[in-house]
């Protein structure tokens, strides 16, 4: 096989077979087809797109190229939720406990990354305590036992999408379905999960800008996921403002710990029960959508979910005094309030902006040498579509510095308030089961 052929062969819009797909990623990963031909290869797929069937194949040979995580050894058909990536997205804290709540097996992998924030991982380190590094074995072992735990990224996980993505970023190939839907899924399929929920975001804070494309995105992954045995729903979620209240480390698991016990933000407690009922119906728990979100919605009310919440956190070192005393958490040293300028409706408040301040306050990692201050960040008192008067605080900012002139600036800049209605946005605007 030559590698000048397949280029060519795609570049005229044919389909390519499995051993040809096979062929450029296994080259690739072993340095034996060079960086150019690659991507003049990616070049040809963002413009000629890809067939299902490649899509799947890519999808696959990306997974075979490095490590995959055996699961085997849990009972039960093991659910992993993924998310696109958005500003102060709570789910994962809530939904681990949830779902579990529920008798859902959820192994957990999860990165540090960067962002806005911390990833998942940062977030629950600010339990006093808690920790992520177990063996291999606990981390069967207490999955097995409580249904949930989370364990840090280890392992030689699909070397080609890195090495793919490296290259995409460096020659405008990005942005393209079938590239980024197959980077995702052979993630989350090489870490070894059965069953997948996505929560494909769109907005201003969202990787997927426009709905169209959010939607595009969220077929494409769903249909590799059921081509190659993995039981795969998707949600599509509103990204223009952060979701809840919170942005923030601390911030972030105090607001997890209020919807856990059914005291959240509307918005999130109903994206964790949108996302967390596709989650028990793949797992097997649940007939359909209806029933397992009334299971979810008694374990909310119960205490049971959180309850779960607390087991959790004992189980891997935390303090789980923090469920009942949120105050234990870390504490930033000032507490500033952002008063509106004007009276009338906030039309916007734009997600991303929103995030680039919350890291201005240290909440997220510009680079993977930066250190995180857990305890910053926002916690908004108004969202799109309520009315605010002059002088109301619209948020409260968590500081460890006294002077946050710089992110009082970059506030005002994304919060538009005005004097019109304003209708609040759509929160779900897709679900996808089969
Ligand atoms: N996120 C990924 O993991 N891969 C992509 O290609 C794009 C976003
Ligand atoms: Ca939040």
């Amino acid at each position: 096989m030559r590698m000048y052929d397949i280029i060519e062969k795609k570049r005229n819009g044919k389909e390519l077979t499995k051993e040809e797909i096979n062929f450029f990623i296994d080259g690739y990963t072993n340095n034996n087809i060079p960086d150019y031909q690659i991507s003049a290869l990616l070049m040809a797929i963002y413009f000629q797109d890809m067939t299902a069937a490649e899509r799947a194949n890519l999808t696959m040979a990306m997974v075979e190229s490095g490590d995959q995580i055996d699961l085997s050894a849990i009972e039960g058909i093991k659910v992993d939720k993924h998310s696109t990536g958005g500003v102060g997205d709570t789910t994962t804290l809530i939904l681990a406990p949830l779902v579990a709540s529920a008798d859902v097996p959820l192994a957990k992998m999860s990165g540090r990354g960067l962002g806005h924030t911390g990833g998942t991982i940062d977030k629950l380190e600010s339990v006093p305590g808690f920790h992520v590094e177990i063996s291999n074995d606990e981390f069967i072992n207490l999955v097995n036992k409580n249904k949930v735990a989370v364990i840090g990224q280890s392992g030689n996980l699909t070397p080609a999408d890195k090495k793919l993505y490296s290259l995409r970023d460096v020659t405008a190939t990005v942005n393209s379905i079938p590239l980024i839907a197959s980077s995702i899924m052979s993630k989350k399929i090489a870490s070894g999960a059965d069953g997948i929920v996505l929560d494909v975001k769109t907005g201003t804070g969202a990787f997927m800008k426009n709905l169209e494309d959010a939607k595009s995105l969220a077929h494409a992954m769903v249909s590799i996921g059921n081509q190659v045995g993995r039981n795969t729903m998707a949600v599509i979620s509103d990204m223009s403002q952060p979701l809840g209240f919170a942005i923030g480390n601390a911030l972030e698991v105090k607001e997890a710990i209020d919807t856990l016990k059914g005291n959240g933000p509307e918005d999130l407690t109903e994206l964790c029960l949108t996302l967390g009922s596709q989650m028990v119906v793949v797992a097997g728990k649940a007939e359909n959508i209806k029933d397992a979100r009334e299971i979810l919605q008694k374990n909310l009310k119960n205490g049971k979910a959180f309850d779960k919440f607390k087991e959790f956190l004992i189980s891997q070192g935390g303090d789980a005094s923090v469920a009942d005393n949120p105050e234990l958490l870390p504490q930033a040293s000032y507490k500033i309030e952002l008063p509106a300028k004007t009276s009338g409706t906030v039309a916007e408040l734009v997600a991303n902006e929103i995030g680039t301040a919350a890291m201005m306050l240290g909440a997220g990692r510009a680079t993977k040498e930066s250190k995180i201050d857990l305890s910053v960040g926002i916690v908004l008192h108004k969202k799109v579509g309520d009315s605010v008067t002059e002088g109301e605080s619209l948020l409260t900012i968590y500081s460890n510095r006294e002077s946050v002139e710089d992110v009082i600036k970059k506030l005002h800049q994304s919060i538009t308030i005005k004097n019109a209605d304003v209708k609040e946005p759509s929160l779900i605007y897709d679900t996808i089961t089969e």
